[in-house]
């Protein structure tokens, strides 16, 4: 019996060309390299141009994507856009993209779940196709988060980053086992009564202004090791596989210290871990994609290989991927 799976078959990234180091930084607020690298591991981040969108972003980080992937917009039935920083209230960043590639056919729209929005993204995109629903998705991570930062704010505005990540998901056939090559599962899970640990104070609704990150980073640390954890597990439990099994582990990128905390608990070294904090800061939706970009790019992962997806942000939200390269 054979099933439909959705296999990666491209990858692309786009940072802005400004990277901001902590020093930088700490002209403007009260704080230092030394501290935001010992409870971060972050020392540096790229940032917008003043005129650049999210969309721009994404698109730059689309053409690669399915450049490497070998197909053309047309070939396209499917663009599933995560960002929480969308050029406009309305229409989805991801129609934008959409009319930018000239692909004129199928459906593209946006998902809003933060710095689980890649995972999210990638969950409805895969559900698409394995229901026969679509063929050729274009998956998207992309933030100007920025944008929405209180540059006044040390506790937040060291954290994050700007970028767009991409990647193409093509319709493919396996066996139904953990060995197929493809999306082998995704777990999402959402709590709304975590809603004011980790927000935006603004909002159409709220405020009629773009609004600002706020933050109570302990709890939201806190929570992340807990529940990133479970569904960890989950993860590897619904496919019959144990952390042996996981070659490589990408992340999302908020804090070196939840990063190795996960590695730990999988017992990965850090050279299994796949790591961009350093260099990219917290980039939200983005970070995964970016990440998966990178370790394509460079041959680190190889075909065959066993990924393991996961992450968590504001809602909370938090979800994994099991992907088999
Ligand atoms: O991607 C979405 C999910 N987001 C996350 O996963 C973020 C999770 N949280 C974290 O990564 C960490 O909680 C932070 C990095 C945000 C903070 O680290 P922490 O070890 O939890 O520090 P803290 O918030 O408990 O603050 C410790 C101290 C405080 O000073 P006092 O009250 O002890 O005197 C802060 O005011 O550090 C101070 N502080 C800073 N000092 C220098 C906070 N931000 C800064 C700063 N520079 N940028």
């Amino acid at each position: 019996m054979t099933v439909r799976r959705a296999r990666i078959s491209g990858c692309g990234a786009y940072l802005p060309a400004r990277q901001v180091t902590n020093d930088e930084l700490a002209l403007s607020v009260d704080t230092s390299d030394e501290w935001i690298v010992q409870r971060t591991g972050i020392k540096s981040r790229h940032l917008a141009a003043e005129d650049e969108l999210t969309s721009d972003m994404a698109l730059a980080s689309a053409r690669l994507a399915l450049e490497q992937a070998g197909l053309d917009p047309a070939d396209l039935d499917l663009i599933v856009l995560a960002t929480t920083t969308p050029d406009n209230t309305f229409p989805a960043t991801a129609v934008r993209v959409q009319a930018e590639l000239g692909m004129n056919n199928g459906m593209a729209f946006d998902v809003q779940a933060v710095c689980s929005g890649f995972v999210y993204a990638l969950a409805v995109a895969n559900n698409f196709i394995i229901t026969g629903q679509a063929q050729n998705a274009l998956v998207i991570g992309a933030e100007a988060f920025s944008r929405i930062l209180d540059w006044e704010d040390r506790s937040t505005c060291v954290l994050f980053g700007d970028g767009a990540g991409s990647v193409v998901l093509r319709a493919d056939e396996g066996r139904g086992t953990s060995d197929d090559r493809g999306v082998l599962s995704t777990h999402l899970h959402s709590d709304g009564r975590y809603q004011d640990a980790l927000y935006v104070d603004g909002g159409v609704g709220a405020t009629g202004t773009i609004g600002h990150v706020r933050m109570q980073g302990r709890e939201v640390f806190r929570f992340a090791v807990n529940k990133l954890a479970e569904v960890v597990d989950e993860a590897l439990d619904a496919n019959g596989l144990t952390a042996k099994d996981v070659r490589w582990l990408v992340p999302h990128q908020a804090n070196r210290r939840i990063i190795d905390a996960m590695a730990k608990k999988l017992d990965l070294p850090p050279e299994r871990v796949v790591y961009t904090v350093e260099r990219h800061a917290n980039t939200s939706a983005a970070s995964i994609p970016l990440a998966l970009a990178e370790v394509a790019a460079d041959g680190r992962v190889e075909e065959g290989d066993l990924l393991l997806l996961e992450a968590m942000g504001g809602g909370f939200t938090w979800g994994s991927a099991l992907v088999r390269w």
